[in-house]
């Protein structure tokens, strides 16, 4: 593997799935494989648990680990090529990245979608030009259009939770007073159709995934209806994906709220959130602190993820 930027990177899911669970058994049985190895961490956009879990899976590794909060320090990046660069940026990214790979061996990047241009958000531009110009493996700590640590540490979750072989698991819309990126709900798709469980994702009528993502997923446009049954409950706000509304919030109905009687509905469904999440709007307090909730191991898997994916560039690059 030279770069980790999607499902499609990892290969076999199964193998995967060993390596994680042979990693959380013995997490620092590990930690001569990054030894003189310097891993660095770009943030363009904010984060508490990525940028925790990807230092310490760093870290366990023995890997020395950098990181660099963009807008927090840095010079001001131009990222347009052909800008006359009069303004308030100092830096062209073209400069900047091939710098920053000079000082490091593997380099994870985060570049949200910013909702100015969709060709340009769903071309994931940042992150190639990453690819193409570091010099380094490159590997996503969610990009314009995926967060595939994530829905990695989202199949280790349900693997641990699953209570029978093939779980109906459902993506479910959530109300959010902002516009947030599909890449959290594209990348959860992308991973579960790769699984053969049974999949379901429920939204407002408006807020279709790109069919590249959605794939072969049953969408029910009735909330209470793709609950009925569900041994998993994975909920996300998305802002609309369909032109002429792309980037957009369409509605912030709070009848999506996950509730307990939604909750009801379920196969007494585990409840999960990448995090963070607005209480009262994506998920009522009564449903985030009952014992059906696993957000908090959902978020401990993210090292694991990280970790597992580490261990596979340096085994593979160096
Ligand atoms: N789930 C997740 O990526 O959290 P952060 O945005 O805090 O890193």
């Amino acid at each position: 593997m030279r770069n980790f930027t999607s499902v499609y990177d990892i290969g076999d899911l199964k193998v995967a799935l060993q390596k994680a669970f042979e990693i959380k058994k013995n997490r620092f049985g590990f930690s001569d494989l990054g030894k003189n190895k310097t891993l660095l961490l770009i943030f363009f956009n904010s984060s508490l648990r990525t940028r925790l879990s990807t230092q310490k899976a760093g870290m366990n590794l023995g890997m020395n680990t950098m990181v660099l909060d963009v807008n927090q320090g840095a010079w001001k990046l131009e990222t347009e090529r052909g800008a006359i660069m009069d303004g308030d940026k100092t830096e062209h990214l073209l400069e900047a990245i091939p710098v920053m790979g000079s000082y490091c061996d593997i380099i994870g990047v985060r570049s949200f979608a910013r909702f100015e241009n969709k060709e340009e958000d769903y071309s994931e531009k940042v992150l190639n030009e990453f690819i193409q110009y570091s010099g380094r493996p490159v590997f996503s700590m969610e990009a314009a259009t995926r967060h595939p640590l994530q829905s990695y540490a989202d199949l280790i979750t349900i693997e641990e939770y699953k209570k029978t072989e093939r779980p109906k698991v459902v993506l479910s819309w959530a109300p959010h007073p902002k516009a947030l990126p599909q890449a959290v709900p594209n990348s959860f798709a992308e991973w579960m159709n790769t699984t053969d469980y049974e999949f379901v994702i429920t939204h407002p009528a408006g807020y279709e995934l790109d069919a590249q993502f959605a794939g072969k997923a049953k969408v029910e446009y009735d909330q209470k209806k793709a609950f009925e049954g569900a041994d998993f409950i994975y909920a996300k706000n998305w802002a609309a994906f369909a032109d002429p509304n792309y980037g957009k919030v369409l509605n912030k109905d709070r009848s999506w709220t996950v509730d307990s009687e939604k909750m009801a509905l379920t196969n007494n469904a585990y409840f999960m959130h990448c995090l963070p999440v607005r209480r009262n709007m994506i998920v009522t307090d009564e449903v985030i602190e009952s014992p059906q909730s696993i957000v908090i191991p959902e978020a401990a898997n993210r090292e694991i993820s990280a970790q597992a994916v580490l261990m596979r560039l340096l085994e593979d690059n160096f």
